[in-house]
């Protein structure tokens, strides 16, 4: 199978490594083992394949994330999700609108099988939201699957919980499946930290999770799939090819996480209020950086202000003060950069771009 470049991870395994000051980063701050409220029952943990798609006591922990009891399978990270809902669903010549910018996989991976790839752009002017009406337009009789992601990866914008019901009707008029990667859900900085999950207000809303930016765990290379039974039979059969099943030990610290993930947002809520409000200062200071500021998520999407394209800037950047900024063009968004506001030493890092601009 062919597919294009992942951008962002080459730019990233390029670039981030030699960073002094890294702000490309999605996460926050990794949580250590010594931090999570474990048990001696870790030593009694069997180390043998164990159930095969994800313990009781782990799904029964995603599931409270939810308001509605699903159909759940864990996988390797979100990013194995999203890869065995695109393989389960979809066939060459499907047509599969993707909102972006998004991660890459969204797009990618359903163009590798041969599918019809629409991309819908979010636009500035819009705060980043989808316009309903041009959205009901790129939708046709033909599409299949819609991708969207809520939290947004990079421009940290957040479908208010009436729009994604709006999009759920569109997308039930001509019977179009829903991926939500909600990687980012449980993070909002306004209203309620977590918004409504596309998996409970559509039957054919697909919801994929993870341990790795909400509950700080992305070295336990954990995520899930809540969706229909069908859509889940069908992941389990494509599954059985990939993952047989996931860790015993990231099972269990997934679902310690998710029982006790109380003190992980406070934690989290902490850094990330902090970072934004660094951020907000920064820019107030900083006018040649235009930002519509993030209403959930780590990242925010940037106007550099500047005609050079993203890449040198960012390369030259980097060479000049070491910090690391993650160019637009690597998310289809040219004259833009992302930038993690969770991210370590944020102040300082700022403070070099601005030297650096002026
Ligand atoms: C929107 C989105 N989806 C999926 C992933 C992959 O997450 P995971 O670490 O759970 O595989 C990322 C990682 O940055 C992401 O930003």
């Amino acid at each position: 199978m062919r597919i294009a470049e992942f951008k962002i991870e080459e730019w990233m395994n390029k670039y981030e490594a030699i960073a002094k000051y890294d702000l490309t980063t999605t996460c926050i701050s990794p949580l250590s083992i010594n931090e999570l409220p474990y048990s001696d029952e870790i030593f009694n943990v069997k180390l043998g394949y164990g159930d095969i798609t994800g313990s009781f006591r782990l799904k029964s922990a995603i599931n409270s994330l939810y308001k509605k009891e699903h159909n759940i399978t864990v996988t390797h990270g979100a990013i194995g999700a999203n890869q065995l809902v695109f393989l389960s669903l979809l066939e060459r010549g499907d047509e599969v609108v993707s909102i972006v910018p998004t991660y890459q996989q969204h797009y990618s991976i359903p163009e590798s099988l041969g599918c019809n790839v629409k991309l819908y752009f979010l636009k500035e002017e819009n705060n980043w939201l989808p316009d309903l009406e041009e959205l009901d337009k790129t939708i046709t009789s033909k599409t299949k699957l819609l991708c969207l992601n809520n939290p947004n990866n990079p421009t940290g914008s957040v479908i208010p919980d009436w729009m994604l019901e709006k999009i759920a009707e569109i997308a039930e008029r001509t019977n179009v499946w829903i991926l939500s990667d909600e990687v980012y859900r449980g993070l909002n900085l306004i209203g309620k930290p977590y918004s409504q999950s596309i998996a409970d207000i559509y039957p054919k809303g697909i919801s994929v999770g993870s341990m790795s930016k909400t509950y700080s765990l992305p070295g336990l290379r954990v995520g899930w799939v809540a969706g229909r039974a069908d859509l889940i039979n069908e992941i389990n059969h494509q599954r059985q090819y990939n993952t047989i099943s996931i860790s015993a030990l990231d099972d269990y610290f997934s679902a310690v996480a998710l029982e006790n993930r109380d003190f992980i947002a406070q934690r989290n809520f902490k850094i990330m209020n902090e970072g934004i409000r660094i951020l907000k200062e920064w820019l107030d200071k900083t006018p040649r950086f235009r930002c519509i500021l993030p209403k959930g998520g780590t990242t925010a999407l940037l106007n550099y202000g500047l005609n050079i394209p993203s890449r040198e800037f960012c390369k030259n950047l980097q060479e000049k003060t070491g910090v690391a900024l993650l160019p637009g063009e690597t998310m289809e968004m040219e004259g833009y950069v992302r930038i993690g506001f969770c991210a370590k030493n944020l102040a300082p890092a700022l403070e070099l771009i601005q030297n650096y601009m002026s």
